[in-house]
């Protein structure tokens, strides 16, 4: 039986406290949001809901803000959780598509890891706060793990490892090779090192200019990779819904992951950044934590290879040793050109201020287009 700290209740944390509260080995769910009106209806909705269902989870609401240091170090030690998920992002990624379609192409041109600051600002204070208190347990983290928690282990404040993204490609390429095969899913083995930045070539389709991967598929303990066409396979458009509701696949992957590091025995899977290292790989989880898998003739330094290489496709040039990170020229420009935002590099101490501008920049922008967006980041803690 265990407990979980899950903080951030937007729309991806929401999901994963339900599916949690119906899993009958978590005991105790803490959940940590600045808006408590919100979170208590959402805890009310998943304790009915789990007990409509036949499960009596306990599920309990902490006010939490991660902007402060003080308080998230107090609450981290008053439940000791077993494992910490955070969710919590200051501009999260499908805002920027609320926008008419002309603007929304526009800003996307700038390419995802532009927005990184508004995905670091709280997960650097989040694991400030768990070495603070010496934290020893499992943590967790939804916003942009590829690239996050590359720069927190850059700083030595790596977390366990990120959730969703490559294992959100992974599915569907075991789904697709079954078919090919003729078998179920589960006859099906997926080796896969993907970074972020090639999710959207695995549900759209290929471009002239595809992310690089490494990529091998087994059936039974056998290669199959030529017999499936498992580079066809990658690159198939499969389209999804628009927006937040495909992250009923990121939810399941969450689940699955939070489930084999609470378990006894350990489950071959895939995370991304994982021992604080760029974008995603296999991984070996248990109740001792996660480690990257051994992969049949790909060494660790040729894995991390490609995903370095692959931060350029989301717009960031590279990732100094100090955890700064340079981006590209002609993404940096694009926000420029949109918003009026100049960011060429982003020092991790910067990260608050600069999520700050950003957030205000998107929003005065979008209510420029008529859109009105939540701020957010702006929203002060209740004392
Ligand atoms: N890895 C993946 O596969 C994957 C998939 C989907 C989404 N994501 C990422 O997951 C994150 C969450 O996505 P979402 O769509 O759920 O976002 P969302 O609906 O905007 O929710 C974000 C939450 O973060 C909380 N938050 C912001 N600043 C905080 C702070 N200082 N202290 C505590 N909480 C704070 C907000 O809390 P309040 O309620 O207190 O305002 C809000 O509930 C984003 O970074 C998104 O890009 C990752």
């Amino acid at each position: 039986m265990s407990s979980i700290l899950l903080i951030g209740l937007g729309d991806l944390g929401s999901l994963v406290l339900e599916l949690l509260a119906r899993e009958p080995h978590v005991e105790r769910i803490v959940v940590g949001s600045r808006d408590r009106e919100r979170a208590i209806a959402r805890c009310n909705l998943a304790r009915l809901g789990a007990l409509a269902q036949g499960y009596e989870p306990s599920i309990e609401f902490s006010e939490i803000d991660l902007a402060e240091l003080d308080w998230t170090c107090k609450t981290i030690e008053r439940f000791a959780p077993d494992l910490i998920l955070s969710t919590a992002s200051m501009l999260t990624w499908w805002i920027p598509d609320l926008l008419p379609a002309q603007q929304a192409a526009r800003l996307k041109r700038a390419k995802f890891g532009v927005w990184l600051p508004v995905h670091l600002a709280p997960t650097l204070r989040l694991m400030e706060a768990v070495r603070e208190v010496g934290y020893r347990g499992h943590t967790l983290i939804a916003p942009y793990p590829d690239v996050v928690n590359c720069i927190l282990g850059r700083l030595g404040l790596a977390p366990t490892c990120g959730v969703g993204n490559i294992d959100e490609i992974v599915p569907k390429l075991r789904l697709l090779a079954a078919e090919r095969l003729g078998v179920v899913p589960r006859a099906v083995d997926v080796t896969l090192v993907a970074h972020h930045a090639l999710e959207r070539f695995a549900f759209s389709g290929a471009d002239a200019d595809t992310p690089p991967y490494f990529l091998r598929i087994e059936q039974e303990g056998f290669d199959v990779t030529r017999d499936v066409r498992a580079e066809q396979l990658l690159l198939t458009p499969y389209p999804l819904p628009p927006g937040r509701t495909t992250h009923f696949l990121t939810a399941g992957s969450v689940v699955r992951l939070v489930k084999a590091l609470l378990s006894d025995e350990e489950t071959f899977l895939h995370a991304p950044g994982p021992c604080g290292w760029p974008g995603g790989y296999p991984v070996i989880a248990g109740r001792a934590g996660v480690r990257p898998a051994p992969i049949p003739s790909l060494s660790p330094q040729e894995a991390i290879a490609i995903n370095e290489r692959s931060h350029w496709f989301d717009g960031i040039e590279r990732i100094e040793e100090d955890g700064g990170v340079v981006f590209d020229p002609e993404a940096a420009a694009v926000l420029h050109e949109t918003l009026g935002y100049l960011g060429r590099r982003l020092a991790p101490d910067e990260a608050a201020d600069r999520a700050h501008e950003l957030v205000a920049r998107m929003v005065e922008y979008a209510s420029k287009h008529g859109v009105r967006i939540e701020q957010r980041a702006a929203r002060g803690p209740h004392p």
